[in-house]
């Protein structure tokens, strides 16, 4: 199946998208993730994202569709996907459609995430990941159960984000609300579209994630 995960900054979609590849054998595929990549290794797309990052806007579509394309191979719709914060924008949508298409494939569920920004900022701020393994944790909400040492893979490096402050999550969920909440509509209209309240306990949600996932396959 080919799975969409929505949500602003903070609501838990890596953290979702994990467990759920754990759970069901899918591949994760976070556009977040592949641009941090291209910025470490200094492609020409990495080069022109950098700071568009920084400041907490959206990379432009170009971009972003010729490097979701890049990495989105037929092997991965054959196991499953799950999208990670992609698409974001309406033309996005549009562009993973007709990649879709030209593979006989389709969307089987677009999930969104429903939080309160205000505990958006409290989230982010307190994230860090595993720097071996990617293994995402919180300084509060989900710390590894031997201190500084990680539950997935026993790394003892974790670094954070350095779009994690204050003042960019306000920027990137400023760029949610006026440019990816509008996709709510979009798919609700394409008859996808699965609301999921996700301000409860991280596995109180993924139990529901859990039986959308089942059912769409
Ligand atoms: P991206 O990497 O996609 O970041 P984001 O959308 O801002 O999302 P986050 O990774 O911040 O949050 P998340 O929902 O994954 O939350 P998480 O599970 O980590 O994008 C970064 C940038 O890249 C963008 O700003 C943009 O510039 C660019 N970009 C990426 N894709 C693009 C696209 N398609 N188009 C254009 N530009 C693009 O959880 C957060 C924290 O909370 C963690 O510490 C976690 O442990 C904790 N937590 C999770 N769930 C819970 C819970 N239920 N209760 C308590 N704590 C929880
Ligand atoms: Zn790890």
């Amino acid at each position: 199946p080919v799975l969409i995960l929505l949500g602003p900054p903070g609501a838990g979609k890596g953290t979702q998208a994990r467990m759920l590849e754990d759970a069901f054998g899918l591949v994760q595929l976070s556009t977040g993730d592949l641009l941090r990549g291209a910025v470490a290794s200094g492609t020409e797309a990495g080069l022109a994202a950098k700071a568009v990052m920084e400041a907490g806007e959206l990379v432009s579509d170009e971009i972003v569709i010729a490097v979701l394309k890049d990495r989105l191979g037929d092997d991965d719709t054959a196991k499953g996907v799950i999208l990670d914060g992609f698409p974001r924008t309406t033309a996005q949508a549009e562009a993973l459609d007709g990649l879709l298409a030209s593979s006989g494939q389709k969307i089987n569920a677009a999930i969104s995430l429903e939080v309160e920004d205000d505990a958006m900022v409290e989230r982010i701020s307190g994230r860090y990941t595993c720097g071996n393994c990617g293994e995402g944790y919180h300084d509060s909400f989900k710390t590894p159960a031997v201190d500084g040492i990680c539950d997935k893979c026993g790394g003892t490096e974790f670094k954070r984000r350095s779009d994690d402050n204050a003042e960019t999550v306000r920027s990137r969920l400023e760029a949610y609300h006026a440019q990816t909440a509008p996709l709510i509509d979009f798919y609700q209209g394409r008859g996808v579209l699965k609301e999921v309240a996700a301000m409860g306990a991280i596995e109180e949600i993924a139990g529901k994630l859990n039986e959308i996932v089942a059912q769409a396959r």
